[in-house]
C-alpha cells in the first residue's frame, strides 16, 4: 500500500509557529513519526509539502495514478479552497483530512472547512497524532 501525505501552507514553520495551538513538534519530527509507523504497518509511504495552492493540486493530481491513498493537510485553505476541494473529488482513492488542532474549537473562520466534503473521513486536534490515526485508519479501510 502507498501512501502520500501532503502538507499544506505553513506547516513548514511548525515548531517555531505558534506553538501554543500547533505544538512544538516541527514538520520534519512528525514526517519521522510518519515514517517509522508506515513501516512497522508495511506501508509505503511520501510526505510532501507546498505552501502554492496550484502546487498542492498538481501533487494531488500527480497522485491519481500513484497511490492508494492520501493524507491531506490543507491548512488555511481548507477553509476556502473550492479549487482543492474538487481535486480531491477527483481522486479514486481515499482521501484523509487532518488537522493539528480542533478546529471546531477555534475562530468562527476556522470552523468550517471545504476539502472536508471531498474526503472519506477527517481527524482534528490531536496535534502530529492526528496524522498518525489518518493512517492507520486509512490501512484499516484499504486493506478490508
Ligand atoms: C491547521 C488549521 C488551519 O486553520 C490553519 O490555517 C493551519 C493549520 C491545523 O492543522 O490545525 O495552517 O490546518
Amino acid at each position: 500500500m502507498r501512501v502520500l501525505v501532503v502538507h499544506g501552507p505553513n506547516l513548514n514553520l511548525l515548531g517555531e509557529r505558534q506553538p501554543e495551538i500547533y505544538g512544538t513538534q516541527t514538520l520534519a519530527e512528525i514526517d519521522a513519526a510518519l515514517m517509522q509507523e508506515a513501516k512497522h504497518l508495511g506501508i509505503e509511504l511520501r510526505t510532501t509539502q507546498h505552501n502554492a495552492e496550484g502546487a498542492i493540486i498538481d501533487a494531488l493530481h500527480a497522485a491519481r495514478e500513484e497511490y492508494d491513498a492520501v493524507i491531506i493537510n490543507p491548512g488555511a485553505y481548507a477553509h476556502y479552497s473550492y479549487a482543492i476541494a474538487d481535486a480531491i473529488a477527483s481522486l479514486r482513492v481515499p482521501v484523509v483530512e487532518v488537522h493539528l488542532s480542533n478546529l471546531a474549537a477555534r475562530e468562527t473562520h476556522r470552523r468550517t472547512s471545504v476539502t472536508a466534503g471531498s474526503c472519506k473521513g477527517y481527524v482534528a486536534g490531536f496535534g502530529g497524532r492526528s496524522y498518525l490515526m489518518a493512517l492507520r485508519a486509512l490501512q484499516e479501510i484499504v486493506k478490508s
